[in-house]
This record gives C-alpha cells, structure tokens and sequence, in this order.
C-alpha cells in the first residue's frame, strides 16, 4: 500500500547547526527557511536525489515537537512519511488492520498542501508514520 519515501523528519533545537552540518558537511543542497505556523515549525528541506530530509525547528511556544525537544535535547528523528494514493483508503485498511490513527482520523492539509493522517508510533516499533496522499 505504501509508495515512496516522501521524507524524514529531523526535530532540530538549532537550525543554523543542523543547516551547516547538511549544507557544508554532508553537501547537501537545501532550501531556505519557510515559517509554517499552522504546523508550529520552521522548515529546511533538505533535496536529496530520491527523498527530502526536513529540519524542523520549533516556531512558538506551542509548538508540536517542543515536547519532543525536551526528551531528546540534542535532537532526533521524528518522523517518516510515506506517500500513499487514496489516503481515505489507507486509513480505512489501517483501522481495519488495527492500527491506531491520531488525531481522530481525519485527513489534515500537512506542510506540502497535501492531505496528511499520523498513526500512532506504539503500533510501528516506536516510530512515528506520517502518511501523505502523493
Ligand atoms: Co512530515
């Protein structure tokens, strides 16, 4: 059911450190910083051949990964994103398989424009799972 890998997220305290370590350690080519604040973060794309790493970096005080910042200080990952087709027909096989789906299982517009379901990360091996409809 799940097609490409869309992204993984990296939930960094500093954005200029993470920028630096992609940009000039690893060579990567990255995009300039974009405030989202339906979603709480700031984001740098990382563009990578077949997949985006995506800095997210706290933006307010209420901000969805500052919980996350506070267990893991230096930073980690945070999620991946795996593209789906029909993401009411993912869920539907999710919740039929079991899986819990967060958020009370509608479809949010996520930080592409798309419409986006996060699944509980106790039902994936500790993982948080982001789905997208391509
Ligand atoms: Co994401």
């Amino acid at each position: 059911m799940i097609g490409n890998l869309n992204h993984v997220a990296i939930a960094v305290p500093d954005l200029k450190a993470a920028c630096n370590g992609y940009k000039n350690m690893l060579g990567a080519k990255l995009s300039e910083p974009k405030d989202e604040p339906d979603h709480g973060v700031t984001v740098v794309f990382v563009e990578l051949p077949n997949t985006k790493v995506e800095l997210l970096h706290p933006l307010g005080v209420d901000s969805p990964i500052n919980g996350f910042l506070e267990k893991n200080p230096s930073g980690g990952i945070h999620h991946m994103c795996f593209e789906v087709e029909d993401i009411i027909v993912a869920r539907d096989h999710l919740v039929a398989e079991g899986a819990r789906v967060l958020g009370g299982g509608e479809p949010k517009i996520g930080a592409h424009g798309k419409p986006v379901l996060f699944l509980h990360p106790k039902d994936f091996q500790g993982a948080l799972i982001e789905i997208e409809q391509a």
